[in-house]
């Protein structure tokens, strides 16, 4: 079964407390719940990490990622997708660009296959179901 690996960068184990302004009042549990709903949908097996790179040695044929602050900061992170060589979509729940002028910069976004941007969890469910066809296919050529 082809798979997909949602990473969850820093600080985003505490959603649902956190800022629900700006990120809404889903646990991390509960948007994890949506997702793997969705993938299940198209026979696609969803693993879920937080802040770890671990994709190659999990065997992943694509992955959707919320770096969390890191997108803004880390040519490390950068360097680790460029280094796994999978292709990626960069979400994030809150309107980063309509944020302080330093969230307004991604290191990932031009080395990604596409960005979601402050939709809220719908940011990762659009993400994951284009991450789905995007296997689906690949698996079917
Ligand atoms: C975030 C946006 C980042 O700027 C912030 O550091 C986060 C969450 C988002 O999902 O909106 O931790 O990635």
């Amino acid at each position: 079964m082809p798979s997909l690996l949602v990473l969850h960068g820093p600080n985003l184990q505490a959603l649902g407390a956190r800022e629900p302004v700006l990120y809404g009042t889903l646990t991390l549990a509960a948007i994890n719940e949506r997702l793997v709903t969705l993938a299940v949908r198209s026979g696609v097996a969803l693993q879920v990490y937080q802040s770890n790179i671990q994709a190659k040695e999990q065997h992943t044929d694509f992955i959707v990622i919320n770096p969390a602050a890191y997108g803004h900061t880390s040519i490390a992170l950068r360097d680790a997708l460029l280094a796994v060589s999978i292709p990626f979509i960069e979400v994030h729940l809150s309107n980063t660009y309509a944020r302080e002028s330093f969230r307004q910069r991604s290191y990932l976004a031009d080395i990604a296959t596409g960005v979601i941007i402050g939709l809220g969890v719908q940011s990762y469910e659009l993400a994951v179901e284009a991450a789905c066809q995007r296997i689906n296919n690949e698996f079917s050529q």
